[in-house]
């Protein structure tokens, strides 16, 4: 599985984000915009890029016109990624043109999957691109931006992780920046499932995890530097198999029991994995650990056994209830979240039907849903019976109003509830906090600046369209359990 897409006409799934490393202090320093496209995993791809150009003498800027460099980290997952890397790069260009009226330079860097995937064509297409950088190779960017301001072309798109996660890691460890309270962490990447409709095996490569002694320690640092939360990442997360210092092999849940013994880690997630992977050890993680969040991102793309079978996921939808029965015994009050995608090759109205109903069988918190791409290379693509692009619309419409349905119902069975909600930063008003539930809900809640990065016990008491607002409860003079409270899906 991957992490989020990029959203346009769909769900909620995905954003579009610049810089979120906090800029460095001042100084006579270069500076560099990140524009990052995608899944989790960019987001911290972009981070670490900006953690790597900082001893440069790179600060993170928003302001696209202030500066040196731009890092556009692109997504390939869905229709039309490289049109609109291309677009964008037409629209930097004419930002270049006025700085250089000023005599300053800009240099044009392009990253992530769309970068591994059109490799040289995209400097043979977009001449003011100087950097291509596929995801494998970003610790190699002081280099490669040496190169390319002695005026070489530079494209980068090795795949060669274990190097990229050691050399991200030790830089790292000279950075002492303040975290903010909720932190992604890389611990697997790739994938070798090839389902037919996924560009990931492609333009991510095979499956790698990382060694358990390399994410504990840049765990412990995160903690160090006032992380609360910790969400691992990978497209197949629970695929991870990362080497321990003894020569053993940890599965997911054994890193999880491990990570929840840091001190000041309270909180973690993970995302996103595959059903296949979801193995018994990682299941009693959801029974057994109090700081693993009951949330569970856990796509199954289809209700249909026969789509199943031709997207190449491996498993039935019978397997997936059981596989859902034994999560839902382990943890009962944890919120299960989905990806599906209509209109893949041969899906018929009765295939579709088999979806919806395994919609309303589950019971979602929330789901983001897609109308099937081809996507160049994959087996989807050259299919049969490709779906007319107006019944992928009409599918998606109608599954989207089902899962929104249920999403709201989640939502309203938390009203009036008391749950521990970490305060993650201000929010749109003076006086106003947002941080998240156990359940991945944005919460809103009038409180002081200084409770930033604190756990605190939260009634709630309305519900809105796309948050939960609450009040905080004084814990001392509280009769309730500020532990969160079972509520069944309707
Ligand atoms: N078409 C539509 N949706 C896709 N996804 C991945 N590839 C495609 C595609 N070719 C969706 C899947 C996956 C999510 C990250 O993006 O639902 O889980
Ligand atoms: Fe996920 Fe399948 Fe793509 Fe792998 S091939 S990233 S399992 S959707």
């Amino acid at each position: 599985m991957t992490s989020r897409p990029e959203q346009d006409q769909e769900t909620n799934g995905n954003t579009v984000s610049e810089n979120s490393a906090r800029p460095a202090a001042g100084g006579n320093t270069r500076k560099v915009f990140v524009r990052t496209y995608g899944c989790q995993m960019n987001v911290y791809d972009s981070e670490r890029m900006t953690d790597v150009l900082g001893p440069e003498g790179f600060e993170a800027t928003n302001t696209l016109e202030d500066a040196d460099l731009v890092i556009l980290n692109t997504c390939h997952i869905r229709e039309k990624a490289a049109e609109k890397v291309y677009s964008e790069l037409g629209r930097i260009r004419k930002v270049k043109e006025e700085r250089a009226k000023s005599g300053k330079d800009m240099m044009v860097g392009v990253a992530g999957c769309v970068a591994q995937a059109e490799g040289e064509e995209i400097s043979r297409r977009a001449p003011i691109v100087d950097l291509v950088v596929g995801p494998q190779s970003y610790h190699q960017l002081p280099g490669l931006l040496d190169k390319a301001r002695s005026g070489e072309k530079v494209v980068e798109t090795e795949f060669d992780i274990d190097a990229k996660f050691g050399h991200l890691s030790e830089r790292a460890q000279t950075q002492v920046l303040k975290r903010a309270p909720s932190a992604f962490l890389t611990v697997q990447e790739g994938c070798d499932k090839f389902c037919t409709f996924c560009v990931v095996p492609y333009t991510r490569g095979a499956e790698v995890s990382r060694s358990v002694e390399q994410i504990l320690s840049e765990a412990e640092r995160m903690a160090a530097a006032g992380v609360r939360e910790v969400t691992l990442l990978g497209q197949n997360v629970n695929a991870y198999h990362g080497e321990a210092t003894d020569g053993s092999s940890w599965g997911l849940g054994r890193l999880l029991r491990r990570l929840s013994e840091i001190d000041g880690l309270d909180r973690l997630r993970y995302t996103t994995s595959h059903p296949r992977d979801m193995d018994d050890d990682l299941i009693d993680a959801h029974r057994d650990l109090k700081s693993l969040m009951p949330y569970l991102h856990l796509p199954v793309q289809s209700g249909s056994d026969k789509i199943l079978k031709a997207m190449n996921r491996r498993h039935t939808r019978d397997d997936y209830f059981r596989l859902i029965d034994r999560i839902r015994d382990a943890s009962p009050e944890i919120a299960l979240s989905g990806d599906f995608i209509v209109g893949f090759p041969d899906e018929t109205d009765r295939d579709f039907e088999d979806t919806m109903d395994l919609i309303r069988r589950v019971g979602y918190g929330s789901a983001f849903s897609f109308k099937y791409s081809q996507r160049p290379g994959t087996p989807g693509a050259t299919m049969e019976n490709q779906v007319p692009e107006e019944v992928k619309s009409a599918r998606l419409a109608e599954l989207q109003a089902l899962v929104s349905a249920q999403q709201k119902t989640f939502n309203e069975t938390r009203l009036g509830m008391v749950c521990d909600v970490l305060l993650e930063k201000k929010g749109r008003n003076e006086g106003q906090l947002v941080g998240k539930s156990p359940w991945l809900q944005p919460v809103q809640l009038d409180a002081p600046e200084a409770l930033i990065g604190s756990i605190q016990a939260v009634e709630i008491v309305k519900i809105g369209s796309n948050s939960l607002f609450g009040q905080i409860i004084d814990r001392q003079n509280s009769h309730e359990n500020p532990r969160p409270v079972t509520a069944a899906m309707a």
